[in-house]
């Protein structure tokens, strides 16, 4: 499965999802590649700083890749993980149009705000055009950052107009603005491995109902099937 985490809005928590479902997929035993295509290289920052602070926590690999790269090093090197999780940055650059060319499916996070959604029209574009190469990737889109207190409409209006972009799918599974999200993010963990005293469980009922959504399918490693388990 080779996932791409992108879209062409800066800040809607692109990083933040790959660096969760990097770790959780990995923290269920497969053999993960976390792929930094964005040249702010978030992700890759991330990795290190939990290799360094956290030397038990579940691993995978990290790679930079940037330009056409990100497509010939993937098909190089998926067959040998069971999940490629792709950070593609947040523009319309060649190296998110690479990541679309060898991706199953993208994942694209909206805030529940105007702006977001006017950027939602020209990855519906982006995502048409990556289908003539590609023409099996799917394309979700879903909330992050929502209120959690739920107040006002903002949430269902967003939703209402997300659905109407044909081509994406609405995901109904948003993540909430939630400290925890940001707080694993600064030591270099997944929301699911946060100590307790900062442990928030909906923010972790929300991250694995994303990543469920997501893979749609039993994470089973390499590892496990080896072993004939
Ligand atoms: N659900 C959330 N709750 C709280 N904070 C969040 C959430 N999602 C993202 N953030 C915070 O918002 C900021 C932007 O998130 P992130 O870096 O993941 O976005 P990005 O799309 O990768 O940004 P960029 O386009 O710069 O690469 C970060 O400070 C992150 O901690
Ligand atoms: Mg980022």
């Amino acid at each position: 499965m080779i996932v791409t985490v992108g879209g062409i809005k800066g800040g809607s928590g692109k990083t933040t999802v790959a660096t969760n479902l990097a770790c959780i997929a990995a923290g269920q035993g497969a053999d993960v590649l976390l792929v930094d295509a964005d040249n702010q290289e978030t992700a890759f920052d991330f990795t290190n700083a939990r290799k360094s602070d956290n030397p038990g926590a579940p691993s995978y690999t990290c790679v930079k890749l940037t330009g056409a790269s990100v497509r010939t090093e993937v098909l190089a090197m998926a067959k040998k993980y069971d999940h490629v999780v792709i950070d593609a940055g947040g523009r319309d650059t060649t190296s998110q149009r690479a990541a679309l060319s060898v991706s199953n499916i993208l994942l694209i996070p909206c805030k529940p705000r105007s702006f977001d959604l006017w950027a939602i029209e020209n990855v519906a574009q982006l995502v048409d055009e990556a289908r003539t190469i590609n023409p099996g990737l799917k394309a979700s889109v879903f909330l992050n950052q929502t209120d959690p207190a739920g107040q006002g409409s903002e949430n269902q209006d967003t939703i209402e107009e997300l659905k109407k972009f044909t081509g994406l799918t609405y995901l109904d599974a948003p993540l909430g603005s939630r400290k925890a999200f940001a707080h694993a993010a600064s030591l270099g963990l997944s929301v699911l491995e946060l100590p307790r005293q900062h442990y928030n469980p909906k923010a972790v009922a929300e991250i694995m109902a994303l990543f469920q959504g997501s893979f749609k399918v039993t994470v089973t490693s390499r590892k496990r099937q080896a072993a004939g388990a």
